[in-house]
């Protein structure tokens, strides 16, 4: 059994996206979800998904007792599906190349801290950027950088808004990220 642990802050609709994908894989399972935001939408995407999902505080998030209970499940690889919280230095040494994180964008630019949302979209806009994307890599201890593991483009156009680049680096991240972390699962072995 592979166990992905999913961690979301807001809309989920790439967590919704990734359970979806893995629904008939027998051997992948969901066996838990947190999110830092008590009102997030994630909550009813988990629900109807039965996925088992809980909220998480700052404390707890930080705490030596969520590590050990992510190795008790055992959590095979953590996916932070539009996570906003820094991952704590004892989790990352914990899972080491275990935790995947996606990026709206093409990183190393349009990284770090504050860098989410449509914020990532206008500044892409703001430097006149041709193109756009998304970046999947392994958390390491530096906010947004860690090994690429993918990244997928888009054109950038002279009349796109942040909510039209955001369209299109959403179709890229359902096009790609479940099937980025299947690969990924299989080379963990
Ligand atoms: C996505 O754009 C992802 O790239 C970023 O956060 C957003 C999450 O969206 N990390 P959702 O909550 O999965 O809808």
């Amino acid at each position: 059994m592979k166990n992905i642990v999913l961690f979301a802050s807001g809309n989920g609709s790439n967590a919704e996206n990734i359970v979806n994908y893995f629904a008939k894989r027998e051997e992948v399972a969901f066996p838990l979800l947190l999110c830092n935001k008590r009102d997030a939408y994630v909550f009813e995407r988990a629900k109807r998904l039965k996925v088992p999902a809980r909220h998480i505080g700052r404390t707890e998030f930080q705490s030596d007792e969520l590590v050990r209970e992510l190795q008790q499940i055992p959590a095979d690889l953590i996916v932070l599906a539009g996570f906003l919280w820094q991952i704590p230095p004892a989790m990352i040494e914990a899972f080491p190349h275990r935790i995947l994180n996606i990026h709206p964008a093409l990183l190393p630019k349009f990284g770090g801290k504050g860098m989410y949302g449509e914020r990532v979209h206008e500044a892409v806009i703001a430097a006149g950027e041709k193109e756009s994307g998304i970046t999947i890599h392994a958390i390491d201890a530096d906010y947004d950088r860690g090994t690429v593991i993918f990244q997928a483009k888009c054109p950038v156009t002279p009349d796109d808004t942040p909510e039209m680049l955001a369209q299109k680096v959403h179709k890229l991240e359902y096009a790609h990220f479940p099937a980025v972390i299947d690969n990924y699962l299989e080379h963990l072995g």
